[in-house]
């Protein structure tokens, strides 16, 4: 068991140096990964600190350089890297690279290894995911990862909290503009065992995800999971259109930081104006927001903090304190 992992381990490594070595070295590696990056405002420091690369558009440039260091079809199959596909009417079986023509985002582990792959598209079309991600392996359990987690992590110390965000290039960017403190959950809705995780390094949570409607579902959703595990948490939407990525690019990092410390909210202020947009003087929609923000209020753990915050609620939505704690008290029954 050790031992596999160890392998798995062992000629993941070999992949991501493949990639780097190919977009280093070879023409089409140049001319198209490394371009592409550059497009992306992506210096040499930023390309090094994430090890990105890019995999040529070929069917099995990694399955022969792999097969030529003596790693096994097996081995290569069980890290994601290669697909074996049965061929038609008994035919041979189809052996291929499961990642070809795209720019390479290694996933690294908190201990900085190499554990899986997002692969980007260069032109984006409909035929083709955008990003196409390693599988589940005995290594690669996307619930627990967090990408960006290695690089982010002595940051998320220092600064005493992590922004959390929804893809890869929003913590390269971020990084890149000195706001190491970044990790995203990448493509999978947040988990318990992810926020467990940033838990291990600081107590507070920022979500910054994209400022459209997938981007406030998403953080509607996250939000009272963090809540559960008892983190402190705060949230900001990026103007609508724009991520972390795109914004830190269009404005810089002083103004991006601006941005952040001036549109940072609580979970009440940020549930409340979502609600207060909607609901406008409509008393039933009103008290609907309220319920809801209660909802979440009975999430965290500590009743000390459940209490205080029945304060801020009442002062946001202009009701008396002793609504709101009956609405908790009930809600929380209702969970018995
Ligand atoms: P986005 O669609 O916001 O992509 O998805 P992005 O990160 O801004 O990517 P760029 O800027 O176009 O390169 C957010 C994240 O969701 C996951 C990826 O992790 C992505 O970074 N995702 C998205 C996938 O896994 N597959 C997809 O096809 C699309
Ligand atoms: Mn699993
Ligand atoms: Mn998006
Ligand atoms: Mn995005
Ligand atoms: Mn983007």
């Amino acid at each position: 068991r050790q031992n596999e992992r160890e392998s798995l381990l062992i000629v993941l490594n070999f992949a991501k140096t493949f990639f780097q070595e190919t977009m280093r070295t070879t023409d089409e590696g140049k001319s198209i990964g490394l371009s592409y990056f550059r497009e992306r405002g992506f210096t040499n420091p930023t390309i090094d600190a994430f090890e990105l690369g890019y995999t040529l558009d070929q069917w099995d440039a990694l399955l022969k350089e792999g097969q030529r260091r003596g790693y096994s079809r097996d081995l290569l199959e069980k890290a994601g890297l290669i697909l074996i596909k049965d061929g038609t009417a008994g035919g041979e079986k189809k052996v291929f690279d499961r990642f070809r023509g795209r720019v390479m985002f290694p996933i690294h582990n908190v201990s900085g290894r190499v554990i899986a792959f997002g692969a980007r598209i260069l032109k984006v079309d409909k035929n083709q995911p955008k990003y196409l991600n390693s599988p589940e392996t005995t290594v690669y359990h996307k619930s627990q990862v967090l990408y960006g987690i290695f690089q982010a992590k002595q940051a998320i110390r220092q600064e005493d909290v992590c922004y959390l965000t929804e893809g890869y290039t929003d913590v390269i960017s971020l990084h890149q503009a000195g706001i190491k403190n970044v990790v995203a959950s990448s493509g999978t809705s947040l988990t318990t065992e992810q926020i467990r995780l940033i838990s291990r390094f600081t107590p507070n949570v920022t979500i910054l995800y994209d400022g459209d409607a997938a981007g406030i579902k998403a953080a509607l959703r996250g939000l009272d999971m963090v809540l559960e595990e008892g983190l402190n948490l705060k949230l900001l939407l990026l103007p609508d259109g724009e991520d972390p990525d795109s914004y830190v690019h269009k404005v810089g990092a002083d103004a991006f930081k601006t941005y952040i410390r001036e549109h940072s909210q609580d979970f009440i202020d940020f549930k409340a104006s979502q609600w207060l947009t909607e609901a406008g003087d409509n008393p039933l929609k009103r008290a609907e927001g309220i319920s809801d923000v209660c909802a979440s209020i009975t999430r965290i753990p500590d009743p000390l903090k459940r209490q205080t915050l029945s304060q801020r609620v009442a002062q946001v939505f202009h009701v008396s304190e002793q609504s709101v704690i009956s609405e908790i008290n009930r809600l929380l029954r209702k969970q018995q």
